[in-house]
Parts: C-alpha cells; structure tokens; sequence
C-alpha cells in the first residue's frame, strides 16, 4: 500500500520527427525536473525514435528515466506480456508519488502503444490518473512537407495501416479523395502495381521519417518498386477520378457505384 497520492501518467505527444511540432503542452511537461520519464524500444539494445525527437530538441534525459520494451510481433500473447511489464514498471514508479511521462512519437491516441499502455495501467490501479497530451500526427505533417492538403472543401479522406492489403485500398479508392496509408513497408510492391493499374502513380507520394534529419521524400513512387523502405513511412494517394454525387442543398447525393476497379 502507498502512503503517498499516486501520480499521473501523462502521454506526451511528440510529433512524428521535426522538435518544432512539440505542443506547448508536451514542451511544459518536458521541462519539469519532478518527472520520470518513460519511452518506447523495440528491445533492450535499439533506439528510442520518440526519445531521438526529444533529444534533438536539445533537452537532457533526467535521472529518473527508463526505456520500456515493446516488441514488434503480432503474438498477442507476447505483446501482452510486455504491456503487462511496461505497466507494472510505470504504476511502481506512480506509487512513489511522481508523475510519469510516457513519450509518444506523433500523436498518443493514433496508433499508439499509448492507448493499451494505459488500459494495462488502469487495469492495475483503477484510481490511476491518466492525462493525454495531443499531438501533431505523421500525416497531418506529412501533408506539409509534401505541400499538399489532405482535403479540401467536401473532399472525403481515409486513413488505414496498408496492411488491410490490397483488395481494401481498392475499394477505399472508390470512395475517398485522399487515401492516407500508414505501415506501407511490407506491402509497397502490392500498392505501387495497384496504383499502377488505377493511373494514380502521378497522383501518389511517399514520405520516410518526415520532419527528421533522415526525412526522404519520393514523388516518382514507381521507382521505388523492389526497394526496401523503412517502418516510418507512408504513401499520401489523392483520387481525382473519384466519382462525387450531384450537389443537392449542401449535401452530396450517393454516386453510382462501378462493381469492380475505380472509375477511371
Ligand atoms: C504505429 S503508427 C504511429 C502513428 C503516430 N502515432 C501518428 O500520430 O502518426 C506508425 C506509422 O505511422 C507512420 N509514421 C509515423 N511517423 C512517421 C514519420 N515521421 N514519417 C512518416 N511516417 C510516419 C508510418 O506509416 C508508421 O508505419
């Protein structure tokens, strides 16, 4: 039993790589000393990509530090046990009474460990305070630095991890000006040939790392056919061939659909 008030588990939200896309927020929380912070790794010898952000903000790890390991596999079984640790770990440091800050690359409640971070704290100690810090996420700079929008006037935009395979991105083009694909890496062969098919290569663009050092961007995405790509990556598709329905008082009457492929 603690004899101190518990204290909070804050998920602070980078930005997906540029230190200037750090909130005021997240900036005020950074710059308490009272604070253990805790960041992600993949395992105990790699990097910290939302720690690098933090640190090319030129600020300094505190002594109260602690990466947390978060594999990546799809083994529900394994994933759970290291939520599990991570959260144990964090709870024992918020029975000591400090406030704890969980750094987050983008945004904390877009696809983020965050999220069952803190449903695996909560289910350790209920009365646990969490507070999450929203951020910039990677699509919303990539956007910027690519210098187009992501939708405009009644546009419709899709946001989906490529994975969902190609059959989805397909469908999704039918229906969306812009299609945001996150997690490309395994599948970018399979989408360049879609794209391909569709006459939307010219229309696409890809982005690696956006806002860091190491950012790349590609605009000829065909050319990057057979090429491995990193994890931080994705494909922002606009679809001017979409069909949009009539324009009846503000609202957009449903277009007939095509059975198969998109409209060209
Ligand atoms: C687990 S999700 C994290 C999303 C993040 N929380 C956000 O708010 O954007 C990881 C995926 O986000 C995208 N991503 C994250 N950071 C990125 C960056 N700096 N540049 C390009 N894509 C990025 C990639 O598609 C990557 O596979």
């Amino acid at each position: 039993m603690s004899i101190h008030p518990s204290g909070v588990l804050y998920g602070v939200s980078l930005g997906p790589g540029d230190p200037g896309l750090i909130t005021r927020h997240a900036w005020a929380l950074l710059q308490r000393n009272d604070t253990v912070w805790t960041y992600p790794v993949r395992s105990k010898k790699s990097d910290s990509y939302a720690l690098d952000i933090v640190l090319r903000a030129d600020l300094s790890l505190p002594a109260a530090s602690q990466a947390l390991v978060f594999p990546m596999t799809h083994d529900k079984a394994k994933l759970a046990k290291y939520w599990r640790q991570a959260a144990e770990t964090i709870v024992d440091y918020l029975h000591t009474g400090k406030d704890v800050l969980f750094l987050v690359e983008g945004d904390a409640s877009t696809y983020s460990t965050f999220g069952h971070l803190a449903r695996t704290v909560l289910s350790l100690d209920e009365s646990i305070q969490v507070e999450t810090v929203a951020g910039v996420c990677s699509f919303n700079a990539a956007a910027a630095r690519l210098q187009t929008s992501l939708a405009d006037t009644d546009d419709t935009i899709a946001i989906i991890p490529a994975s969902y395979g190609v059959t989805v991105i397909d469908e999704l083009l039918r229906q969306f000006d812009t299609l945001v694909l996150l997690k490309v890496k395994p599948l970018m062969d399979d989408v360049i040939d879609l794209l391909s098919q569709r006459n939307l290569i010219e229309h696409s663009q890809f982005i690696e790392k956006a806002g860091t050092p190491d950012e790349h961007i590609v605009r000829d995405i065909a050319s990057l056919k057979g090429t491995p790509v990193n994890y931080l990556s994705l494909l922002l598709v606009k679809n001017p061939h979409r069909q949009r329905g009539e324009m009846i008082r503000g609202c957009r009457k449903k277009p007939e659909m095509k059975k198969t492929g998109v409209s060209a």
